[in-house]
């Protein structure tokens, strides 16, 4: 697939099975999550991988986020927490390591910056046949979450994304003309 072709086709999946992404096809997510841009080089980039009974740890967490929201709440939807990251055979969470102290980079360039590196996973998915999703729901905002996942205090999830071979088709490609976005100043 050439590079303007996976720009403009790439498509979220969220029907995901097993295998995971193979060794050598992480290789390459990575590789393209690295060359995010990045003001000053700060690589603020964490990425947490999660299969097999990873995936059970973090639906462990789920249920404790929720049970720590709410501590009546009943064992169907703590259930259902656990089950959430069993949608795919892997998920990268992908977090923002912000640093505070560099006045020229400010949080919010370095929350983008991790959100670009989350992109170039799912662009380097999809040019390899695999299938993803970038979902966060409540969980990602969630101090329990971030807790067990070792965030420090000014770092942001931005992000789980499913990885997993595709078990369905992608939905058709929304039609979108730029002239309906792009303002000319010329
Ligand atoms: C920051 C972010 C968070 C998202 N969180 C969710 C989510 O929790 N659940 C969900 O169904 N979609 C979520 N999405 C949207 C999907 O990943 C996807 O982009 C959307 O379904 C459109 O599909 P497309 O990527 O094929 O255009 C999120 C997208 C972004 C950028």
């Amino acid at each position: 697939m050439d590079a303007i072709s996976l720009l403009h086709e790439r498509s979220s999946m969220g029907k995901l099975v097993g295998p995971p992404p193979s060794p050598e096809q992480l290789e390459v997510i990575y590789r393209a999550a690295l060359r995010a841009p990045d003001h000053k080089e700060l690589t603020p980039w964490r990425f947490i991988e999660f299969s097999g009974e990873g995936l059970d740890r973090l639906g462990e967490l789920f249920a404790e986020a929720e049970y720590r929201a709410d501590p009546h709440i009943g064992d169907a939807a703590l259930d259902a927490a656990r089950k959430k990251p069993k949608r795919a055979p892997m998920i990268i969470a992908v977090i923002a390591k912000v640093r505070p102290d560099i006045p020229k980079v400010p949080k919010l360039e370095q929350v983008i910056s991790a959100g670009c590196a989350a992109q170039g996973i799912l662009l380097a998915a999809h040019a390899q046949g695999l299938g993803a999703m970038w979902r966060t729901g409540h969980y990602a905002f969630d101090a329990t979450v971030h807790k067990g996942l070792g965030l420090d205090e000014e770092d942001e999830l931005v992000g789980f994304i499913y990885l997993g071979q595709l078990a369905g088709r992608h939905k058709p490609l929304p039609s979108r003309d730029p002239a309906d976005f792009v303002e000319r100043w010329s």
